[in-house]
């Protein structure tokens, strides 16, 4: 038997409740989609993957954006090929989300400097490491950012990346049958949505 596609508002609703997910993951307060992994193309060719804080989502952009440090190797393979896939899982509503999109770096000043200026200072420490992420060290002490009174400093390798989100999997484990679904970003900037076989 096929399942017949569920009805557009359904999708919609769905669609909503998706972006609603990472609205909370990006808010002040820690949510399951706080904390995603974020998958590039290695400059090996090499599938590379690691953990990233989200840090804005803009649902009417379809844009996801998180910091990195200019130094490190995501940016170069994201400079080199920027594609990226974006991963998350929230273990108490058995949801997966999973994002397909197209990275690109933050050029306005004005607003890079505005997000680094409202970022806890806690959270920028890392960028004032004099030496970069992934370099080989005698020591981990080496890498440690020393203290600084300048509160821009490490501003120069604080970079702010934006994933233009073009392909949406959603999979919800919670209810029988499990419900999985697949968005596309279309040509008129609106996602299109169908049911899958999980
Ligand atoms: C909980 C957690 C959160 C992290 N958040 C970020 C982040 O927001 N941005 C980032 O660049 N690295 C973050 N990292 C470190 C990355 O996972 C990774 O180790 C580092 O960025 C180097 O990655 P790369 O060599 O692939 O560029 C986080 C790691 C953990 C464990």
């Amino acid at each position: 038997m096929t399942s017949s596609p569920a009805p557009t508002p359904a999708m919609n609703d769905l669609l909503h409740s998706i972006w609603e997910s990472l609205h909370a993951g990006a808010g002040a307060g820690r949510s399951p989609f706080s904390v995603l992994q974020a998958a590039t193309v290695g400059v090996d060719g090499n599938p590379k993957v690691r953990t990233i804080i989200l840090r804005d989502v803009n649902e009417s952009l379809a844009r996801l954006s998180f910091h990195t440090d200019i130094r490190s190797d995501k940016v170069r393979e994201l400079r080199g090929r920027p594609a990226i896939s974006m991963h998350g899982y929230d273990a108490e509503r058995l949801v997966q989300i999973r994002l397909e999109g197209v990275a690109s770096f933050m050029t306005d000043e004005a607003e890079k400097l505005a997000v680094w200026k409202s970022s806890r200072p806690r959270t920028l420490i890392l960028y004032r490491s004099p030496i970069a992420s992934g370099s080989v060290i005698e020591d981990p002490a080496q890498a440690q950012a020393p203290d600084a009174a300048d509160p821009m400093s490490g501003y120069e390798n604080f970079c702010l990346v934006h994933v233009s989100v073009q392909r949406i999997d959603y999979l919800d484990l919670s209810s029988e049958p499990h419900h999985r679904a697949q968005f596309q970003l279309r040509d008129k900037g609106a996602f299109e949505g169908h049911w899958v076989a999980p």
